[in-house]
């Protein structure tokens, strides 16, 4: 029987989909990355694995599991995976788009609007115990209504913020690698990178971690934006240069920061940004609704399936 194994606690009633055909191997932990050692032991005579973003599909398990044909990432960025590796090695990687685009964005548009309007830190005055009656500027923020807003990486989650952004009459602007015919729909702009930082209210960064935009976010960058624009990272951590990301916001070169990422992940309390203000921070939450949490395992599951028995994978990355 060909074996799956699963690199943590996913819903067991699809994985149950898998258990008349395989044999599956679960690593019954929520939050508890699967250990390097045992990841490697575990996987080497597997035919496929459903690996989450912390594992690193890389050359030496690649090297490690022979029988290996399917690695179904429970993402839609896999910059946790070597895709060179993989094809020297001839396994097929699959990824999660579409079915976390308008959940991502959902995420991505409370950022905005809670960097904005102060919401959390009106939030924490309020619990704990500190409001002491209405005044004029008391939390006053930012409007989002009818500012620039800019977005870096227009793939499909970009896309689906900028379509929020029609009932907030946004200009909207985007920088991309090409011109992407749903933003240029939507009446967004295609521009620089400079013209990007230095004309937008609110800079998204939605693109995929390559090569070329890794820390593409650092002092140079922040220098040219506003000193009232707000930046919202919903990409991976390390877009951004962090010293200089914690530095831009504590000497106001801007005016907040929203984060659901985190170059390091998980963060603790002694990160430099946990209590910073005007500083928003997630764990990493941006697909997590249930039902697109189901639906990400699914398409996994479909896709091991698939390759399993002798089919084309469905969303294939490479
Ligand atoms: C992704 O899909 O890449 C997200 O960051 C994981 O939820």
């Amino acid at each position: 029987m060909k074996k799956i194994v699963i690199t943590r606690n996913i819903n067991p009633d699809i994985v149950d989909k898998l258990r008349k055909d395989f044999e599956v191997s679960v690593w019954e932990e929520d939050q508890k990355p699967m250990p390097r050692e045992k990841f490697l032991e575990e996987t080497r005579d597997a035919h496929a694995v459903l690996t989450m973003l912390s594992d690193k599909v890389d050359e030496e398990f690649l090297s490690n599991a022979p029988e290996l044909k399917v690695v179904a990432n429970l993402a839609v960025g896999f910059d946790n995976i070597d895709l060179d590796a993989a094809r020297r090695h001839e396994v097929v990687i699959t990824n999660t788009p579409d079915v976390l685009t308008e959940t991502t964005a959902e995420l991505a548009f409370t950022l905005m609007l809670v960097s904005a309007r102060k919401v959390l830190a009106a939030n924490n005055e309020l619990m704990e115990g500190n409001w002491s009656g209405w005044s004029p500027y008391h939390m006053a923020g930012t409007d989002v209504f009818g500012k620039t807003v800019g977005i870096f990486g227009m793939g499909s989650i970009g896309a689906a913020f900028a379509r929020r952004l029609a009932g907030f009459r946004s200009n909207i602007l985007y920088h991309n690698r090409s011109e992407s015919e749903a933003a240029n729909d939507l009446g967004a702009k295609l521009v620089s990178f400079d013209e990007l930082l230095s004309q937008s209210d609110f800079v998204l960064c939605a693109a995929p971690l390559t090569e070329e935009t890794k820390h593409k976010f650092d002092a140079e960058a922040f220098g040219k934006m506003k000193d009232t624009a707000h930046f919202i990272n919903i990409g991976r951590g390390a877009h951004v240069v962090e010293d200089d990301l914690a530095e831009a916001v504590s000497s106001g070169v801007i005016a907040g920061a929203a984060l659901d990422v985190f170059e390091n992940e998980p963060i603790g309390a002694d990160h430099q940004f946990v209590g910073l203000d005007n500083m928003t921070l997630l764990p990493h939450i941006g697909s997590a609704s249930v039902a697109t949490r189901n639906n990400m395992m699914n398409l996994c599951v479909n896709n091991i399936m698939e390759v399993l028995n002798g089919g084309r994978p469905i969303t294939p990355v490479g």
